[in-house]
């Protein structure tokens, strides 16, 4: 989604901007745009279509174009197409200030009509530019930039995360934050403003996250915090611990490749220091002071959005299966609107790989309000859903830049799997059964590796259906999830419509699908339903479908029935998940590489969800 960065400082700002863009482009956008002060004047550069682009035009307008300050922005398009005029930046009526902005202005509407009233004449359908006239206009009536955008949002409802700038002032960046991340990079002599940390932690470090409601006012050595009430603030400087090297290819064509690579090391740090398997037990820091109501919670929530969602869907099944514990799944969009009961006993689950979805936050916050304990599940540390839990769990996967997430999964999956063994063992179960879990989770890094040591399967299954229109997934029990995310992962990337279903609930629908152009991808392992499962293959191929099967290593009854088999080393049923999605990743990927499609920047998609 959209992506910001802001310089204030001696160096040139032009590059510095760029190389942020750049470093934001994993987010997903159709349009990039950098707006610099130069001898008391804006230059302003934005159009359709990527960062590279965007700096081949500027290189053309002015190659050795140089300033203090200035900001860039990535956008992905909800107000307006993605055109040169709707991208950002965008400026007043008198052109005295220069806006970026991520977020939805709800009652832009209301404030156009009254500034169009006033003579205002606006260029694009944004509802930023909208936001841009206004924040002007206060300009104009009290003469300070902080002030004006004060005023300014005093008046907006909706999400933003918005930085502005003026040749009237330029001596200062003022950046705002609601519903949107935004961060402060505190450099020597120099200061950053960026949505994101992976843009400026070539330059700095040290970061203030903004909270909700607040507004920086940012010189090159001083940064004031304050309310929209004009209250200051205190912040505390936080190190960012994000290696250069977690953000760049590596070696690999893509980046999702490179995290599917990464997964047997990211499992792992997810269990690191975590799981004691002599003690066939848990230790998870982060749930401390919540754990008294964990084990008294009357059933648990378990609440997300995308391939997340999926995550929570698995840990329904741990949850329920081996802990015992009721549990229930919805999507984040929809908690957010169906006013559910929620009883003060009641404890919330949010899984979150970026922390920033909106609708995901907006469930915290709503399940929050109504007295109901909230623990997050996330990967990205100090972002909203992370700071806003009374507890949690960080999964530790490190950046994710691929817009479709994996390695995400799989260490949402273990986390899972951690806090279900950690209940259970609470709750009563064994020591001796506790150490059977543990030692099997702590097996599946080597598993993964397995699986990921030989793609060639997978690779020549890519080449026979890169021109397949539909796919089928059918997984049961645990593996449905997986079917899920399977599917998600095919769509996303190659485009190709797919589905997932319950291997079972064919029969209700799907098995009208099937000739013998339909390609049927089963999760097939040898556990309680292994013979269901069969059934409904032999269901499939009495229909002529092609049967492509995730089998485990010593199944040597599958190869009689799937015209393709994917080997996955054999593990305990509840883990099965972990393992079985790797394979449908790699699938994902090599069917789109096959396409020609971009693996990582998908059309239409965007990383991080921050609107509604
Ligand atoms: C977007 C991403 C998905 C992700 C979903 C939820 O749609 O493209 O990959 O699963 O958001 O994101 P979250 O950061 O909350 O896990």
């Amino acid at each position: 989604m959209c992506g910001i960065v802001g310089y204030i400082g001696s160096k040139n700002c032009v590059p510095i901007i760029l190389e942020g863009l750049r470093r934001l482009e994993y987010r997903g956008y159709d349009s990039a745009g950098i707006a610099v002060i130069r001898d008391d004047k804006f230059f302003i550069q934005k159009n359709a279509g990527k960062v590279a682009d965007l700096a081949a035009a500027l290189g053309k307008a002015d190659g050795s174009l140089f300033s203090h300050v200035g900001m860039g922005h990535t956008r992905w398009a909800t107000h307006g197409e993605p055109n040169d005029v709707n991208a950002h930046p965008h400026w007043d009526q008198k052109k005295q200030i220069a806006l970026v902005h991520n977020g939805i202005i709800e009652n832009y509407l209301a404030i156009k009509t009254k500034l169009l009233r006033d003579g205002h004449v606006f260029l694009g359908a944004t509802d930023t530019e909208v936001l841009a006239h206004l924040i002007g206009v206060m300009f104009d009536e009290c003469g300070d930039l902080a002030t004006a955008v004060r005023l300014a949002l005093s008046e907006v409802q909706g999400t933003y995360g918005i930085v502005v700038i003026s040749p009237r002032d330029p001596q200062r960046i003022v950046a705002a934050r609601r519903g949107s991340p935004l961060l402060i990079g505190v450099g020597d002599g120099e200061n950053f403003v960026a949505s994101d940390a992976s843009a400026i932690v070539s330059h700095t470090r040290q970061v203030l996250y903004l909270d909700d409601g607040e507004i920086a006012d940012v010189t090159c050595d001083h940064v004031r915090t304050m309310t929209i009430e004009d209250v200051d603030t205190q912040k505390t400087v936080h190190e960012v611990t994000l290696e250069l090297s977690q953000i760049e290819r590596g070696g690999f064509d893509h980046f999702m490749l490179k995290e599917i690579h990464e997964q047997p090391q990211t499992i792992h740090d997810a269990m690191r220091g975590r799981l004691l398997v002599d003690e066939g037990d848990v230790k998870l820091g982060g749930l401390q002071n919540t754990l008294g109501r964990l084990l008294s919670a009357r059933r648990l929530i378990l609440t997300a959005c995308g391939t997340s969602w999926h995550a929570a869907l698995v840990g329904e099944y741990m949850l329920e299966q081996i802990a015992r514990i009721p549990t229930e799944v919805e999507y984040a969009s929809e908690f957010r609107y169906r006013d559910p009961v929620i009883n003060v006993d009641d404890v919330v689950l949010l899984i979150s790989q970026s922390g920033e979805t909106a609708d995901t936050l907006s469930a915290l916050r709503d399940a929050k309000s109504k007295g109901a304990t909230v623990l997050g599940i996330v990967n990205v540390v100090g972002s909203s859903i992370a700071r806003e839990s009374h507890g949690g769990v960080y999964v530790h996967a490190g950046p994710e830049i691929g817009v479709a997430s994996t390695k995400a999964f799989t260490s949402q999956l273990t986390v899972l799997a951690l806090i279900t063994i950690l209940l259970a063992r609470a709750r009563g179960m064994a020591r001796e059964r506790g150490q059977v879990l543990a030692r099997e989770l702590a097996s599946l890094p080597e598993k993964v590796d397995a699986v990921l040591s030989d793609t060639s399967t997978i690779q020549q299954i890519a080449r026979e259906f890169k021109d397949a229109r539909n796919f089928l997934y059918l997984g049961r029990g645990s593996n449905f999830p997986v079917a899920l995310e399977g599917a998600l992962k095919l769509k996303e990337i190659s485009y190709i419509h797919a589905e997932g279903y319950p291997a079972a609930e064919m029969k209700h629908g799907p098995i009208a699908l099937i000739d013998r152009n339909m390609p049927v991808v089963f999760i097939v392992p040898r556990d309680g339903i292994y013979e269901k499962v069969i059934s409904n293959i032999q269901e499939v191929r009495a229909r002529k479908g092609r049967i492509i099967a995730v089998a485990n290593e010593d199944d040597s009854e599958i190869d009689k029935m799937a015209e393709f088999v994917i080997r996955v080393p054999h593990t305990y049923g509840f883990f099965g998940p972990i393992l079985n999605i790797i394979p449908l990743q790699l699938l994902a990927y090599y069917m789109a590489v096959e396409r020609g499609t971009n693996v990582d920047q998908p059309r239409n998609l965007a990383k991080s969800v921050t609107v509604e």
